[in-house]
């Protein structure tokens, strides 16, 4: 059969029908907001290339947080600045660090929130890398196996504090077998991991890491992040991953590499996430305050985009702005 019996259009003709046989929908029960929390009191501090994204002190988090779950959005990923950084990231374990007063805060007085921490040493860091700095090895100046004490030691101390999951953001070899070891050990076998599985040194990271103050100071993340140009080497990443103990594995950033997430979601049985980080965002945002796209019809569509692709649960900085769309 084909045309003239075969008119795909019959099937498009009013909304009703198209959202009938639309083969994917969206919720706001899948997304993740983004929250950054910086030192101080009473601060909301906008972050000039993420239009209507802001850092919070603890208590203005909280307050954001509470309009999040009313809202509609239920987990939020946790970022924080420290008031200090030095050459051991000793404020990423602290515990009075700010990430874990957050996570006590929010436990308190949000209790219907889903926490999820990002573990990264990078902003913690007087120079900026995600792991400890050393000579010059074959790999770089970042070096891998000493970083993941660190990376360990944050992740228990934030499960301490309350987060009900974490994510390692740094890209190291075997962080994921160390920190679950360490969680484990600590009494939280039933803290699950979601571990930013492909993570591509991507451009599409500049907004966040000026809001976070976190770009290296020397060099750049090619020697851990990934390379653009690689498809099969996220498998093999995300297989990493699951045998050492990953819940949840993600892709990151997800526009450019919504390929990734379809391999991916192909290759692997456990959930797949897909973060639309600051870049996307911004380059959305700043089309749309020039009225070049509509901006509620280009959220949805990126967003539907992901999901299509094969994303179960998606990081956006739009969540809390979906949430408002779709009420
Ligand atoms: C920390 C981290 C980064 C992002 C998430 N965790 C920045 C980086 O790797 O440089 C990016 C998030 C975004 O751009 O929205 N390592």
């Amino acid at each position: 059969m084909s045309f003239p019996q075969e008119r795909p259009r019959r099937l498009r003709q009013s909304a009703v029908i198209r959202r009938l046989v639309a083969e994917n929908s969206l919720s706001v029960s899948q997304l993740i907001q983004p929250l950054f929390v910086i030192p101080g009191e009473r601060v909301t501090l906008p972050i000039p290339s993420m239009p209507g994204i802001n850092q919070y002190s603890v208590d203005t988090l909280v307050e954001e947080a509470k309009t999040l779950v009313g809202s509609g959005v239920l987990a939020a990923l946790i970022f924080g600045t420290p008031e200090t950084k030095d050459a051991n990231a000793s404020r990423a374990y602290a515990e009075d660090g700010i990430v874990q007063r957050t996570c006590r805060a929010l436990r308190e007085t949000v209790p219907e929130l889903w926490i999820i921490t990002d573990v990264c040493l990078c902003a913690y860091m007087s120079h900026g890398h995600c792991g400890i700095v050393r000579e010059r090895s074959a790999t770089g100046a970042v070096d891998n196996d000493s970083s993941l004490e660190l990376l360990a030691k944050t992740s228990v101390s934030h499960a301490r504090a309350g987060a009900h999951m974490i994510a390692p953001s740094d890209m190291m070899d075997g962080r994921i077998g160390s920190i679950r070891a360490a969680l484990d050990e600590a009494g939280f076998a039933d803290t699950p991991i979601m571990s930013y599985a492909a993570k591509y040194s991507s451009a599409f990271y500049g907004p966040f890491r000026d809001a976070q103050d976190s770009a290296p100071e020397m060099g750049d993340r090619s020697t851990y992040q990934m390379d653009p140009a690689n498809l099969r080497e996220a498998l093999r990443e995300v297989r990493l991953d699951i045998a050492e103990g990953s819940d949840i594995v993600m892709v990151k950033p997800a526009m450019p590499y919504l390929d990734v997430i379809r391999a991916v979601r192909e290759a692997v049985d456990v959930p797949v996430a897909a973060y639309q980080v600051s870049g996307e965002y911004a380059m959305l945002k700043a089309a749309a305050e020039r009225g070049w796209v509509d901006e509620r019809r280009a959220v949805r569509e990126s967003l539907t985009a992901i999901r299509r692709a094969g994303a179960d649960l998606t990081i956006t900085y739009f969540a809390k702005e979906f949430a408002k769309l779709v009420r």
